[in-house]
């Protein structure tokens, strides 16, 4: 029997999609930037579903894509040379909620909303918020080690698994559900998931950490003049701000396109820079704290602070928004990288100048999480298959001392720059650990390694 034909048996004809138009959405990445053709799309409805199909992939010695949302921005989620795409998207059961600790088990294929939506029923939350979260899944979320606007105060996802359940290339099912707070037997393997980004194991249930709910939020923006502003400000709110749970940097620039694309309007005067704000709390009102500590950093008249739900939603949008504002324009280079905060400042002023001086044509827009020192430099312009900005940019953050992934991963964007990142002996213990796991190289190739098997 030929491999197509063995996974229509194991996850039934109706969920092997083989049809170029109903692999079409698979095939490629949120961004347009990242696309190749899949064998087959695959949609298990269970664990052993899942654990069958790798093991036929295996045997026939095809390569698997695992894919939950499709909303990563690192071209790691769509296939390149005729893979099996294994989406996780039909795992969407949350099966439990444990209010007492504070844990809940989700299916890979949960979304962030609906996670958020259990969460908060139950009075709790989940630490990692983004604007994806309609679409991207609680298992991409582990795999990609999920970054977001709150990793200041709850950390990236990493943080949040408190228990797992996945299969490895050959079927193999690992499981440690629902997860204790305190577990140190060996090698923490939840641990070891969180950023794999489909390399080592697919992802099949997570036991989810819970962090209490801060119900009560105020949100505000700030006009700033220069970037070195923007730190003092942030640095100042990050000590003195008790209740901080968000804050975020975005541009001039990027707010054109946003109310270009969104239809947004400016909450004050324009000015060359903005940082949104979010305070929040479970019993008082964080509101005033919020007001006096954006009065106490001098913010003055390009200040608004909106404690109703329409008047937070409608600030966060202007922050939000800049993803789709900017696919709107384009194919996007989307770099995301960080800094130590001290060189923050110099990164906002240089990034633009490092892409101009390779292509003068190409606009460059940056926002990003500022307290975390996490800068996503877009730029839009040059063709998705020209790296000379990528290059330039990821050169200059190594110059200043940072990261060339802060979030989004390494995926097939950054292959060549995690060893200018890492160094030859971090990359090949990590190539160590993918080959125990996966010997054949079965599980997403050509992602985080160029050859890894
Ligand atoms: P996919 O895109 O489907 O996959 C991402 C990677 O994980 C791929 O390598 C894939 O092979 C692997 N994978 C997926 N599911 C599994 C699984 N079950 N088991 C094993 N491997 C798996 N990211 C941030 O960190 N912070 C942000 O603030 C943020 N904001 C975003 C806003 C927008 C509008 C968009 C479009 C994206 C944003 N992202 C952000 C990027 C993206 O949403 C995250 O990386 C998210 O975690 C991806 O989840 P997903 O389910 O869509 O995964
Ligand atoms: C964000 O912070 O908005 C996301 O990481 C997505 C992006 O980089 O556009
Ligand atoms: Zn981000």
């Amino acid at each position: 029997m030929n491999l197509v034909a063995r996974l229509a048996e194991i996850v039934g004809t109706n969920h092997c999609l083989t049809d170029p138009d109903l692999r079409a959405s698979y095939e490629t990445d949120w961004t347009r930037r990242w696309s190749g053709p899949a064998l087959a799309v695959v949609r298990p409805g269970s664990t052993d579903e899942v654990a069958a199909v790798l093991r036929a992939c295996a045997d026939a010695g095809v390569g698997v894509v695992p894919q939950g949302g499709n909303t990563g921005l690192v071209g790691g989620s769509v296939p390149r040379d005729g893979e099996v795409v294994l989406s996780l998207r039909r795992l969407d059961a949350i099966e439990e909620v444990d209010a007492g600790a504070g844990e809940m088990t989700a299916g890979a294929g949960v979304t962030l909303a609906a996670a958020q939506s259990a969460a908060r029923a139950a009075g709790w939350e989940v630490g990692v918020d983004f604007g994806a979260r309609d679409t991207a899944t609680i298992g991409g979320m582990v795999a990609t080690n999920a970054g977001g606007v709150n990793v200041l105060r709850h950390g990236a996802m990493r943080r949040q698994v408190g228990g797992f359940e996945a299969v490895l290339a050959d079927g193999t099912v690992l499981r440690r559900l629902p997860g204790m707070p305190k577990d140190n037997t060996g090698y923490d393997i939840g641990g070891l998931l969180a950023g794999s980004e489909g390399t080592l194991a697919v992802v099949s249930r997570v036991g989810l950490r819970l962090v209490p709910r801060l119900a009560r939020r105020a949100v505000g923006v700030i006009g700033v003049d220069a970037a070195a502003d923007a730190v003092a400000a942030a640095g100042r709110l990050r000590r003195e701000l008790g209740s901080l749970l968000a804050l975020e940097l975005f541009t001039d620039d990027g707010l054109e396109l946003v109310m270009r694309h969104a239809s947004a309007a400016p909450p004050f005067d324009r000015r060359p820079m903005y940082l949104l704000i979010e305070a929040g709390s479970d019993e008082a009102d964080p509101t005033d704290d919020l007001a006096a500590a954006l009065n106490e950093i001098g913010a003055g008249e390009a200040a608004v602070v909106a404690s109703d739900p329409t008047g937070r939603d409608r600030l966060w949008q202007l922050r939000e928004r800049h993803t789709e504002a900017m696919n709107a324009e384009g194919v996007p280079h989307k770099l995301d990288v960080s800094v130590p905060l001290t060189r923050y400042a110099e990164l906002v002023e240089r990034a633009p100048e490092a892409v101009r001086a390779v292509d003068p044509a190409a606009r460059t827009i940056v926002y990003g999480h500022i307290a975390d020192g996490n800068l996503h430099v877009n730029v839009l312009g040059p063709p998705p298959d020209d790296e000379r900005v990528d290059d330039a940019v990821f050169g200059l953050v190594l110059e200043l001392g940072g990261s060339v992934s802060a979030e989004h991963g390494i995926g097939v964007a950054k292959v060549d720059w995690l060893i200018r990142d890492r160094g030859e002996a971090a990359v090949s213990a990590m190539g160590a650990i993918k080959r125990a796991w996966d010997p054949a190289g079965i599980l997403n190739p050509g992602v985080i390694f160029r050859n890894a098997a």
